[in-house]
């Protein structure tokens, strides 16, 4: 593989963790490149059933190096609870480092995160809350603290006092009461005590690694219609779930990525606000939410669910640039009587094959195709004949729309309930 990026190529929660876990047995490094804890990475396997935030979804194989990369943010608290629960469930965490080039999420991002989304009010983005945001927004305004800031206490005092005077500007603008800079400090020095020896310089890691040829994983947070640039602003989240962001998130130059796998479910799920033209509001939206414990991992929120949104997945094929697609939870749809994929756009009175600017994606209505179900499980499925001819006929259509082979059948959330296909020469 040497190295791959495995992303989402829809609203997220497509099981990007799944996938990372399963390839993870045969990786050297994983690399989480973007995002922060606002993800939930759900891996079941010999450990157990983990709702990963932070943590890349490799840490299951002892021998695979995990970094939290540059691009990520990292929130000290939920990442020691992270590190925790693993650790008690006998996960060993020797191999995880953490950037120190990571911008830290400090306890009133998620604060300004809550009264921003309660300023907007009729207008909510619907965030998890994990104040992903306003830390991006430091980032780039630069004013944000660094993970390698939290070991150079005086340089830290200097960068907290710059950036409390704007953030109690901030917060004074909405009411709410000033911080107060010793006790961010005695925060951040204790999340220093805590993590100091994990946060390095991650180039000296991946760079002999990538020269190496050893097998390198990418992990993706999110999906491409929740990307800052690409998505539906501003209904998405504050970094770039694209390859694209992947680079400069991880630490290596964008020739070094030789496969992109993108994982895309069997139908379409959604948390948070913003268009999603092939929601179900009906009885079938109903059970795939039932069928498919559709609820945040990281905010149990009900998640809005849909038919396969081939439009979407199209956008996300071209931005991402896919050598092959892992379609996930099939087995979710056994059982149904037939399957609808959208495969076009009705705009005003046009027909469009491409995700338009928001305001627009707001009124377009899919167009649909239907497809037969089929009765059969297939979650016992382990080899392409295994499956119901109408599943086959099914993924077949998925591949041809998205113009990419599928490399990954997955149907059920064990690490071994997975189909692995052979791809064209
Ligand atoms: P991620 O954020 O992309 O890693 O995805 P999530 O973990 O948030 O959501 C995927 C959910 O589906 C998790 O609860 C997984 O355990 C589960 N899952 C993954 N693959 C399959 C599958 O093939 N079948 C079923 N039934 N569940 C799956
Ligand atoms: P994984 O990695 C699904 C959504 C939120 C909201 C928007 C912005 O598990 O796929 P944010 O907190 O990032 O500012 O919220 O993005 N969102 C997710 N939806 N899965 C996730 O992560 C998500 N992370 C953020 O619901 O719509
Ligand atoms: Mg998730």
């Amino acid at each position: 593989m040497p190295v791959t990026a495995v992303v989402g190529a829809q609203w997220g929660d497509e099981g990007k963790g799944r996938m990372v876990d399963y390839l993870a047995q045969d990786a050297d490094l994983v690399i989480r490149f973007q995002g922060g804890d606002n993800a939930g990475h759900t891996v079941v396997n010999a450990h157990g059933k983990f709702a990963l935030h932070l943590i890349p979804s490799g840490i299951f194989n002892p021998f695979t190096v995990c970094i939290i990369g540059t691009g990520a943010v990292v929130n000290p608290a939920t990442l020691l609870e992270e590190m925790g629960a693993l650790e008690a469930a006998g996960v060993p965490l020797e191999n995880l480092w953490l950037s120190n080039r990571a911008h830290v999420v400090l306890p009133y991002h998620r604060m300004v995160d809550g009264l921003q989304e309660a300023a907007r009010s009729g207008a909510r983005i619907g965030t998890t809350g994990r104040g992903i945001g306003p830390t991006y927004s430091d980032k780039a305004a630069r004013f944000g603290v660094r993970l390698g800031d939290l070991k150079r206490p005086d340089y830290l005092r200097q960068r907290i006092a710059l950036h409390l005077e704007q953030k109690n500007r901030t917060l004074a603008l909405f009411g709410a009461p000033p911080l107060d800079l010793d006790d961010v400090m005695e925060t951040c020095l204790g999340y220093a005590r805590a993590l100091g020896d994990r946060i390095v310089d991650t180039l000296p890691l991946v760079q002999p690694a990538v020269r190496a040829g050893k097998r390198v994983l990418l992990e993706g947070q999110l999906g491409v219609m929740r990307d800052l640039d690409w998505g539906t602003y501003p209904y998405v989240t504050s970094s770039n779930p694209i390859v694209g962001a992947a680079s400069a998130g991880a630490g290596l130059p964008p020739s070094a990525i030789d496969r992109v796998v993108g994982v895309v479910k069997a139908y379409s799920t959604a948390v948070g606000a913003g268009p999603f033209p092939s929601e179900l509001d009906d009885a079938d939206g109903e059970r795939l939410r039932l069928v498919g414990a559709e609820y945040g991992a990281t905010t149990g929120r009900p998640r809005r669910c849909g038919w396969y949104d081939a439009v979407a997945v199209g956008h996300a094929a071209w931005l991402n640039g896919f050598t092959s697609l892992a379609v996930t939870k099939l087995d979710v749809l056994d059982g149904m009587r037939q399957l609808k994929v959208c495969t076009g756009y009705r705009l005003a009175d046009r027909v469009i094959d491409y995700v338009p600017d928001t305001p627009d994606m707001a009124e377009v209505t899919p167009i649909y195709e239907t497809w037969p179900g089929w009765d059969e499980p297939t979650t016992e499925a382990r080899d392409w004949d295994d499956l119901p001819k109408a599943a086959r006929t099914y993924l077949h259509r998925i591949s041809e729309l998205a113009g990419v082979p599928i490399e990954f059948v997955s149907v059920g959330a064990e690490r071994d309930q997975l189909l692995k296909l052979e791809l064209p020469a």
